[in-house]
């Protein structure tokens, strides 16, 4: 299960799409915000390896219908991976805006930590869930979580302050899971893009 980049058309997850429905047989339920965007790479990739499903990761009960719908689609009605890719960049920050020092400073807009950060918060917790609900299932099963971070979370950041926070915290989230999340059935791990 996976959440698309890059026009949902070059990105490297629809490579990583592509690997997993061609090399590895895997079913894959794309979500994303853009549901023109999501379906158009699960049509590429054909409706027997995939299934295209809007959702917009800041809100539960869009990514747990997400969750849903690919166990639903699924042939083998179970999510073994899942990766929280969707995240927005960190130019124009509004934290940063120029304002007047004399004027009332205007409320910023957080919308950088509610998709990067709630988003990957809400995605962790339904993938530990469905990945015990698996466990049960097969007791050797192990599914894989993989947080989308970037080297914005490990070096200094000076053109942004949203963007760097949220992936330095999914690094974190990544590392206070590692120590347990085995024994429920769940490896996990960063892929820092730079
Ligand atoms: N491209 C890079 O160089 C780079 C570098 C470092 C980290 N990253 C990380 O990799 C991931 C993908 O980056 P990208 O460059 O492909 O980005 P992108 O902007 O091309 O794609 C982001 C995707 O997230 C979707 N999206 C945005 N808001 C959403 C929401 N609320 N709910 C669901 N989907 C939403 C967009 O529609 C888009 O398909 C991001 O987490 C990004 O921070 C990318």
């Amino acid at each position: 299960m996976l959440q698309p980049g890059k026009n949902a058309e070059l990105a490297i997850e629809r490579v990583e799409c592509q690997r997993l429905t061609l090399a590895d047989r895997a079913f894959v339920a794309i979500g994303d915000i853009n549901a023109d965007a999501a379906k158009a790479v699960a049509t590429q990739l054909g409706e027997k390896s995939a299934v295209g499903v809007v959702c917009d990761v800041r809100v539960w009960l869009q990514q747990l219908n997400l969750f849903e719908a690919a166990i639903a689609s699924s042939p083998k009605k179970q999510i073994d991976i899942v990766i929280a890719n969707a995240g927005l960049g960190g130019a124009n920050d509004s934290i940063m805006v120029e304002e007047d020092p004399d004027q009332i400073p205007s409320e910023p807009d957080l919308k950088v930590i509610d998709v990067n950060l709630r988003g990957t918060v809400y995605t962790t917790k339904l993938a530990t869930h469905y990945f015990k609900r698996l466990r049960k299932q097969d007791p050797s099963s192990d599914g894989c979580l993989i947080l989308k971070g970037s080297t914005a979370g490990y070096i200094d950041w000076p053109r942004s302050r949203q963007y760097p926070a949220t992936k330095a915290a999914i690094r974190d989230l990544m590392k206070c899971m590692r120590h347990t999340s085995l024994e429920q059935g769940t490896r996990v791990n960063v892929v820092a893009p730079a």
